[in-house]
């Protein structure tokens, strides 16, 4: 579905961004994996990814850090010459209640998850722009679409990733490029990991589908958005989250 494209996926050497990696290149695209501080999970997914007999890198960057973005972003033109799908997953949690939060956790959060987003999005954006069928696809999640008590630096963050891509789904429909955003629920990662079991059996309970989503639940719509199929969607936010917030 993806034969020829250049993907560049952050926040893919672990959880849900591997995953997307891994299902982009099985499905022939070339594949830039954006990692911060798991340089051997990183080096291992491009690994996996060139199994399928395409090109992969992994890429060291703070997607927070507007600067090393923009020279990363060099770095992947000089190696792929160009770049056809961006997916901003990269991410973090830093959870607490408003009344305990620190600002350094605020900070901290909208930087990865937001401003990361701008930046990834700002850098790439003039080379996604000459694809014919460009596609930017932004993780989000349904804490950014219904709340989530203990968590409003996170929600703030992944609301944000919303209204941002519509408007860049407005600004850029003009060249051909689409903008998208999915909006998972409770996914099986390292995330979700570190909370407590009860609250995990609390949200399986109030999950319609009686499970956790998995990896592969997210990476198959993210596929699906970025291929051809889906060139007349845009500035939609799609959940992935077992019907939970019906
Ligand atoms: N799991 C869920 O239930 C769930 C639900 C809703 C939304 N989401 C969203 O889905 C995305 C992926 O989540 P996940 O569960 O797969 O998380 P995860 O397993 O914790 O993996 C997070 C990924 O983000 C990367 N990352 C973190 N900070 C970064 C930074 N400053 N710069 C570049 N990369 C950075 C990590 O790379 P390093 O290890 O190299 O630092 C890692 O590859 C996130 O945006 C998350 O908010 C997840």
């Amino acid at each position: 579905m993806l034969k020829g494209k250049t993907a560049v996926i952050t926040g893919a050497s672990r959880g849900i961004g591997k995953e997307i990696a891994l299902k982009f290149a099985q499905n022939g695209a070339n594949v830039a994996i954006i990692y911060s501080g798991s340089k051997d999970e990183a080096e291992k997914t491009a690994q996996l990814a060139s199994g399928y007999g395409v090109k992969a890198i992994a890429y060291c960057a703070n997607c927070a850090d507007f600067n090393r973005v923009k020279e990363v972003t060099k770095e992947i033109i000089n190696d792929f010459s160009g770049v056809d799908i961006l997916v901003n997953n990269a991410g973090i949690t830093k959870d607490g209640l408003l009344l305990t939060m620190s600002e350094a956790d605020f900070d901290a959060v909208v930087g990865v998850n937001l401003k990361g987003v701008f930046n990834f999005t700002k850098h790439l954006s003039r080379y996604i722009i000459k694809s014919a069928g460009g596609r930017i696809i932004n993780i989000s999640s349904v804490s950014g679409t219904n709340g989530n008590a203990g968590q409003a630096n996170y929600s703030a963050s992944k609301a944000g990733v919303i209204g941002f891509s519509k408007t860049v789904a407005k600004e850029l429909a003009g060249r051909g490029v689409t903008v998208n955003v999915i909006a998972p629920g409770f996914i099986e990662t390292d995330m979700t990991a570190k909370l407590p079991p009860s609250a995990l059996e609390g949200a399986v309970s109030a999950i319609p589908l009686k499970r956790l989503g998995k990896t592969s639940d997210v990476a198959d719509l993210a596929l699906f958005l970025a291929s051809g199929a889906a060139s007349y969607i845009t500035g939609e936010c799609i959940r992935v989250d077992g019907g939970m917030c019906i």
